[in-house]
């Protein structure tokens, strides 16, 4: 099997994503997790630190075949430019749907040749969002239940930083 690519803003990083990673890096010879500078959100986290976050992740987890980097402009065009053509997106409810068709055609539309896979994570993860997650830590509430071990200490460091701690039997 080839490799593929898993674009997102991953602001930050949660187990949904981590349970897709997984699954498709157990799928494809390799798995290029590719973070995007170019998104229309305010990201709480900069591109360097959702990578090195991301990073981290991925070598706790030992995952030899997946790698993480950033990416500037269209995702077509990194997509080709790393010799793959399969995009890998989650899935997770019906509300997914919409904007992922959205982005599935005009990707397709622009480059004909590129294919956009669609994968279900566990049910746990299911309803977990990256802006939940955000939120959550804002308000001084615990994400342990949602995010991997250094996205939670990066939220942690960031949140005790603006005078707001993180709450919860994984905060030190
Ligand atoms: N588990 C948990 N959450 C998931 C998930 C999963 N498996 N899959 C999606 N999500 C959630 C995320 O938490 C996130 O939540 P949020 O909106 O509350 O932050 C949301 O669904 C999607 O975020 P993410 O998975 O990070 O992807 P994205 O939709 O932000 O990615 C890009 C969009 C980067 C792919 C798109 O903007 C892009 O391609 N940008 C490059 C420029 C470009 O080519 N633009 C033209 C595209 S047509």
């Amino acid at each position: 099997m080839k490799k593929a690519l898993y674009p997102g803003t991953f602001d930050p990083l949660t187990l949904g994503h981590v349970d897709l990673i997984e699954r498709s890096s157990g799928i494809f010879d390799g798995l290029i997790l590719a973070i995007a500078v170019d998104t229309p959100k305010k990201t709480l986290f900069s591109v360097d630190e959702r990578v090195s976050m991301a990073r981290e992740v991925v070598a706790e987890l030992s995952l030899k075949n997946v790698e993480v980097c950033s990416f500037k402009g269209l995702l077509i065009d990194f997509a080709q430019k790393r010799g793959t053509s399969l995009l890998i997106r989650g899935l997770r409810a019906y509300s997914d749907f919409e904007y992922e068709f959205q982005l599935a055609l005009t990707n397709r539309k622009m480059a004909p040749d590129v294919e956009t896979l669609f994968m279900m994570p566990k049910e746990v993860h299911s309803y977990v969002t990256s802006s939940m997650v955000r939120e959550i830590s804002r308000l001084g509430g615990d994400p342990a239940e949602f995010v991997p071990g250094p996205v939670l200490r990066a939220l942690r460091r960031r949140f005790r930083a603006a005078g707001h701690g993180v709450r919860g039997r994984h905060a030190r």
